[in-house]
């Protein structure tokens, strides 16, 4: 593609850039080579086991029942093709920034420059609701230790006052955390007209780890390290309690609980219920991309990060199955509706009644999420980095610290961009904005991997195995169609029966099919490789999953994001200037 817009980077280019950048620019100054293939395991699990497990699990139960597990599934497979796209990427291009290098050298530099804005939201706006889900398990665990910090410093002031508009005629009906936020609207000191709440100890952890990540990648690799290790000891502890009380009291009927209608069913508000599910399901598996985001940080990137990568997908997916089951074994489904906590509230006094593990899990809780704040934290700048490089962000961005070797302006930066908006955004809302993002920057790396031309297998790196689609995807198509005609009565014609309520999912639906319709035949004739056409077309189901609402936001975010690459980046790139 010949347009300025759609100028690629070279694969051999982004190679000699990086390591010039390192060599010369910085005197020699670039990222330390220190991780090892185990250390990229752990930091992947340590990005994808966090809040997502511990804090959006409950809603997600509460909406898809015990055939939730599906969506874990579902979305395990869609992980796993992109990983592996991920991983065909990291071994021919071994230098920081993710998706964002890899769109730049197969879409060219307008969509390098949008995955790079996606990102932000992956890594920064994630971090948000982590650290809000942080602050809420800290904040009950220093309740059992009875220590009290006043309820208008530990919530958001968004959620205070939704909620005191929604009780404003009757009080009386706040319980629970609604009661706690009501009081934090209520109690709060005013200056200046303005009621002071935020959420303090979000505020904390962001400084804290912004602090650590700024130090330096060593002393952050071996904290995560040790995190990893107690979080899983404690994870499988949970999986094994809750396990063998399932059997011991014999609650294998909460595997199908009555519905509404009075039916028992697996799926018990339906698929429909399972795919409303979707962002709270997919945040869990956010992270193991992270990984690739630490290229000039590993000794052998082309082999240990397609390695690293995949088996902290494979572990986490495994675990997230097995915590599902557990969970809806132990509780029936619809006890989790508004649970925040929902693997403490198992084993609370009116569930399993275990009081120990009530506590160990809120430790654990908190050591989780801090590793997935960590690691999000070190990713950000380092695509920062790699966009300054190419000149569509400022060269401050790039400026590695003397003494830490860590990008110190994007690393303060970044903490800066995770913490303002915690003081006035919601964790709702930022676990959307999350996921779509991270969706869509998925759908693009798995669609770059169809772009960029078949390479001579390598021994000693990552070889994606290449299964022509040529036959095979349009009939898994067919199939997919037939089984979804046969499977849901009158499924296609009901797609086009759109309400109000379900405009954007039958209207994303209606498109996702003629875009599989659409690829089946560029395949047929494109002899394509199966896997990134797998990846692309699993992540985009799920993307269907996504509201109205959530679409419009993520379009006026890249609107923004294309505004700021007009006036900046395209007249600034380096592709420009050659
Ligand atoms: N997967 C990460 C979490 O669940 C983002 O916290």
């Amino acid at each position: 593609m010949s347009h300025p817009l759609f100028r690629t980077k070279k694969i051999d280019k982004i190679l000699h850039d990086a390591k010039t950048m390192a060599d010369d620019h910085h005197g020699g100054a670039g990222l330390k080579r220190v991780l090892t293939m185990r250390d990229l395991t752990f930091f992947g699990i340590a990005a994808i086991i966090g809040a997502g497990s511990f804090s959006s699990l409950g809603m997600a139960v509460f909406s898809g029942g015990p055939g939730v597990v599906v969506l874990f599934i579902i979305c395990g497979i869609a992980c796993g093709f992109t990983a592996l796209c991920y991983s065909e990427f990291a071994s021919r291009i071994p230098v920081a920034g993710s998706a964002y290098t890899y769109a730049y050298a197969s879409f060219g530099e307008l969509f390098a420059w949008i995955i790079g804005w996606a990102l932000i939201m992956e890594y920064s706006i994630g971090n948000i609701y982590v650290a809000f889900s942080w602050s809420d398990y800290f904040t009950s665990f220093l309740h059992k230790i009875n220590i009290h910090i006043p309820d208008y410093l530990t919530c958001s002031y968004r959620e205070a006052h939704n909620i005191a508009i929604a009780t404003a005629n009757n009080p009386g009906q706040a319980t629970g955390s609604t009661k706690e936020l009501l009081n934090a609207w209520n109690t709060a000191p005013v200056i200046a007209g303005l009621r002071i709440i935020f959420d303090l100890p979000a505020i904390i952890i962001n400084l804290l780890i912004t602090c650590l990540v700024y130090r330096g990648i060593k002393e952050s690799r071996n904290f995560s390290n040790a995190m990893v290790v107690l979080k899983l000891s404690i994870v499988l502890l949970v999986i094994m309690v809750g396990g063998y009380m399932i059997f011991h009291d014999d609650l294998t009927a909460n595997w199908h609980p009555v519905n509404s209608e009075g039916v028992h069913a697996f799926m018990p508000n339906g698929f429909s219920g399972v795919m409303a599910a979707v962002s709270g399901v997919f945040f869990a598996y956010i992270g193991f991309d992270a990984v690739s985001v630490l290229a000039e940080e590993s000794k052998n990137p082309q082999r240990d990060l397609p390695r690293g990568m995949i088996l902290s997908l494979i572990i986490c997916t495994t675990i997230y199955i097995v915590l599902a089951l557990v969970l809806t074994g132990t509780v029936v489904y619809s006890k989790f509706e508004n649970v925040g906590d929902p693997l403490a509230y198992i084993f609370e006094p009116q569930n399993l009644n275990i009081g120990w593990m009530q506590m160990l899990v809120a430790i654990c809780a908190v050591i989780a999420m801090t590793s997935v704040l960590l690691v999000f934290q070190m990713g950000q700048p380092r695509i920062w980095m790699s966009m300054s490089r190419d000149g569509l962000l400022p060269p401050v961005f790039q400026k590695i610290h003397p003494k830490y070797k860590t990008p110190s302006f994007a690393t303060i930066l970044t903490g800066v961009a995770v913490g303002a908006p915690i003081l006035f955004t919601d964790k709702d809302f930022v676990l959307d904005f999350t996921s779509i993002a991270t969706l869509f920057a998925f759908v693009l790396v798995c669609g770059g991997v169809l772009l960029i031309p078949v390479k001579e297998k390598l021994p000693g790196k990552f070889n994606m195995p290449y299964i022509n689609s040529k036959i095979l995807f349009p009939l898994i198509v067919a199939a997919a169609i037939i089984i979804a005609h046969f499977a849901a009565d009158n499924y296609f014609t009901q797609l086009f029966n759109i309400t109000e309520d379900n405009a954007s999912f039958n209207i994303s639906s209606i498109v996702f099919w003629c875009i599989m319709i659409v690829l089946a035949i560029v395949s047929f004739f494109k002899n394509w490789s199966l896997i990134p056409l797998l990846g692309l077309s699993t992540c985009m189901y799920l993307l269907t999953g996504m509201t109205g609402m959530n679409w419009a936001w993520f379009g006026g975010w890249l609107a923004i994001g294309l505004i700021i690459y007009f006036s900046y980046g395209y007249r600034k790139s380096r592709l420009a200037a050659a």
